[in-house]
């Protein structure tokens, strides 16, 4: 069951790059304990920004963020950044180890976790994301599919309270995709108050998201439900964000005439629509 403590607030955040144009402008949102959240929006829209200051590697140069109530300062990041994982979109970034086992340890280590425990944290993570056999390879040597995995296991060892993706699978192959997404939706199902943020510059399997955050011209565009968005089709096509092939597909058929339900907000209800309508003629 979800509850409903506050996981992440941003309250009026600001963020400048040095010699750069404002990055963010007065965002403000809230991302409840165990919500599923999709972040989308264009490239150099400041979703990757977002992502590093909720985990405390940016400051903010105006405005607060709360991680659980707690408002974060210079003093609490590195203890509040233990609950939050974070995995990027190229997997060469986040190792910093030679063996995966080295780096399943390092957290732990970074964690101060008992030792002699620390064997069967890092066999049990790796087990689970299906790495076991490779905990003496070299992180450089695998896969880009199997470095994300070994990225997860890190997190699935520290046992993260907010997991964010930052395109981490944009990078990967269909069957590295799908590897990580299961990996992420046992995660989820063995603790169900797992937050988890999806960063996004395509509108995919949106349905199984609790919240939509769309950021676009530095502020934020739009946030909501799956349903509300859909309701708007306008934000969508505004804000540049590759659309799902059936809502292309829906906008085309009602834009050349063919009688729909303009609310059909799935592929599978698309393609019954269309079956209603060759029975009917
Ligand atoms: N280290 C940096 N120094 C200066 N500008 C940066 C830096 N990192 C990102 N930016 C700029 O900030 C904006 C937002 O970047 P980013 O948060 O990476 O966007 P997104 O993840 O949505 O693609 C972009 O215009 C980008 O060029
Ligand atoms: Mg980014």
């Amino acid at each position: 069951m979800k509850t409903n403590n506050v996981a992440i607030r941003f309250d009026n955040i600001s963020f400048n790059y040095p010699q750069a144009k404002e990055c963010l402008h007065n965002i403000s949102f809230e991302i409840l304990s165990g919500e599923k959240v999709l972040l989308l929006g264009e490239n150099g829209t400041g979703k990757s920004t977002i992502s590093k200051i909720i985990d405390g590697i940016l400051k903010p140069s105006s405005g607060d963020i709360y991680i659980f109530d707690k408002k974060m300062d210079d003093d609490n990041a590195p203890s509040i950044r233990e609950d939050i994982g974070l995995i990027f979109q190229n997997p060469d970034d986040q190792f910093i180890c030679s063996t995966v086992k080295e780096e399943i340890a390092f957290g732990l280590e970074c964690k101060q976790v008992d030792p002699s425990k620390m064997e069967e944290i890092i066999l049990s993570s790796a087990k689970k994301v299906g790495m076991s056999s490779f905990l003496e390879s070299e992180p450089s040597s695998l896969s880009g599919g199997q470095k994300q995995r070994v990225a997860l296991a890190s997190f699935i060892a520290l046992k993260p309270k907010i997991l964010i993706l930052d395109e981490a699978t944009s990078m990967l192959d269909p069957k590295g995709k799908k590897d990580v997404e299961d990996i992420i939706s046992e995660m989820k199902k063995e603790n169900k108050d797992l937050t988890l943020i999806k960063i996004s510059h395509e509108l995919e399997d949106f349905y199984s998201y609790d919240k939509i955050i769309i950021v676009k011209d530095a502020s934020l565009f739009f946030i909501g439900s799956p349903e509300k968005l859909i309701k708007n089709k306008n934000i969508i096509n505004q804000a540049n964000i590759n659309k799902p092939f059936f809502l292309n597909l829906l906008d085309n058929l009602l834009s050349s005439g063919v009688k729909l339900n303009n609310n059909v907000d799935s592929e599978d209800k698309l393609i019954q629509e269309l079956c209603q309508l060759k029975l009917k003629s």
